[in-house]
C-alpha cells in the first residue's frame, strides 16, 4: 500500500496509472486538473477532477487492501439507493483496476455550509432533515445499509466518567453525572429505527452547491435509525458556530425529526455528549500536517461515526 504523503491524502499521481486510464476512458475525456479539498481526516484520494472537455467530476480512490475502499464501495452503494430528491451528489460509477478501487461521485460546485446564524444554511439543513426522516427508508436503501452497524449506538461516555470523575469535570456535569449516565443508559435501546441517518453529519460533509444548495456528502457510514440522529448531532455544532444554546434547544423541540421523538433525542444527545466529555481527556489523535485541528473547529472525529464504545 502506497505512503499516504504529507499533503495526508493519496493524490492523483498516486493512482496507478490503468486506474487513471480506466476513469478517463469512462469520464470520456482526459484529466487535465485536480483539486484536493482541505480539511477531512482521511488519507485516501478525494478530489474534484478537472476534464479537457470542462467538466467536473469527484472521485474517492484507494488500495483495495486499505479499508477506505470497504468505506467507499458502501458509500457508492448508499448514493445509488437514496430516495430521489434526497440531498446527496449522483454516483457516477465505480471503476476497478491494479487493485485499486475509485467511485465516482457527481461534481458539487460551492463551499462548506455556514453554520452560524448569519447564513441561512442551518435553517436550510434541518428543513432536508426534516424531509430525509419524514418517511421510512425505502427498501433499496434499507438493503445498502442492512450489514452496516450503527456507531451511534454505541455511544456512550457518562457511565465511565460516573466511575471515576475527572477533576477537571465542569460542576454542572459533575452534580449530574448519575443523572447522566441513566439517560445515556437508555439510549441503545432508542438508537434503533427505520429512518435514513447519514451518521456523520457536520459542515466539512455538506456542499452549498451553487445549483442545488446545501448537499450532504461523505455517506461512508450511512445506516437506518430513528429521525433524530443527524438532526440532534448538529445541535452541538450549531452551538459552536455561535447559536445560542437556548435557541438551539428550541430547534430540538419544533423540528419533527428531533420533536417526534424526544425521549430518543435527549438519550441521544446525553450518549452523543458523553462519548465526547470522555474522549476529549484521551490523547489526541495523531493527525496530519495540513489537517491540524483549529480552535474553532468541533473535536476531531466528534461525529457519531467516530464512535468508540
Ligand atoms: N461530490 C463532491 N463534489 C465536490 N466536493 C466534494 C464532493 N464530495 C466531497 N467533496 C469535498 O471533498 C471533501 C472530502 O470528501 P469526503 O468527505 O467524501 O472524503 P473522506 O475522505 O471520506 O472524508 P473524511 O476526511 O471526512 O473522512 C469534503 O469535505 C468536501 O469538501
Ligand atoms: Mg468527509
Amino acid at each position: 500500500m502506497p505512503v499516504p504523503p504529507t499533503s495526508g491524502r493519496l493524490q492523483w499521481t498516486d493512482v496507478p496509472t490503468a486506474l487513471r486510464a480506466r476513469l478517463e476512458d469512462a469520464l470520456g475525456a482526459p484529466v487535465t486538473d485536480t483539486v484536493t479539498p482541505g480539511g477531512g481526516f482521511g488519507h485516501q484520494l478525494a478530489a474534484a477532477l478537472r476534464l479537457a472537455d470542462g467538466r467536473r467530476a469527484f472521485v474517492k480512490a484507494a488500495p483495495d487492501d486499505d479499508p477506505l475502499t470497504a468505506a467507499n464501495v458502501h458509500e457508492a452503494a448508499v448514493l445509488d439507493a437514496l430516495p430521489p430528491g434526497a440531498p446527496a451528489p449522483k454516483l457516477l460509477g465505480i471503476h476497478h483496476a491494479a487493485n485499486w478501487t475509485a467511485v465516482v461521485i457527481a461534481h458539487l460546485d460551492g463551499p462548506h455550509p455556514d453554520l452560524s446564524p448569519a447564513s441561512g444554511d442551518a435553517g436550510q439543513t434541518w428543513a432536508l432533515l426534516d424531509k430525509l426522516t419524514s418517511s421510512p427508508a425505502p427498501a433499496p436503501y434499507a438493503k445498502a445499509v442492512s450489514t452496516t452497524p450503527s456507531t451511534a449506538a454505541g455511544l456512550h461516555g457518562w457511565d465511565e466518567l460516573l466511575r471515576d470523575p475527572p477533576a477537571d469535570l465542569a460542576p454542572a456535569a459533575r452534580d449530574r453525572l448519575p443523572q447522566l449516565a441513566e439517560l445515556e443508559a437508555a439510549w441503545p435501546a432508542l438508537a434503533r429505527g427505520n429512518r435514513i441517518v447519514h451518521g456523520d453529519l457536520r459542515a466539512d460533509n455538506m456542499v452549498r452547491d451553487r445549483h442545488l444548495g446545501v448537499t450532504f456528502v461523505d455517506w461512508a457510514h450511512a445506516t437506518t435509525g430513528p429521525a433524530c440522529i443527524d438532526a440532534a448531532s448538529l445541535a452541538p455544532q450549531l452551538v459552536l458556530a455561535g447559536h445560542a444554546p437556548a435557541d438551539i434547544a428550541r430547534l430540538l423541540c419544533d423540528h419533527p425529526a428531533t420533536a417526534t421523538n424526544p425521549d430518543a433525542t435527549t438519550a441521544f444527545l446525553t450518549a452523543l455528549t458523553g462519548h465526547w466529555h470522555r474522549n476529549a481527556r484521551k490523547p489526541a489523535p495523531p493527525a496530519p500536517p495540513d489537517c491540524a485541528p483549529t480552535s474553532t473547529a468541533p473535536p476531531p472525529r466528534a461525529s457519531p461515526s467516530s464512535a468508540t464504545a
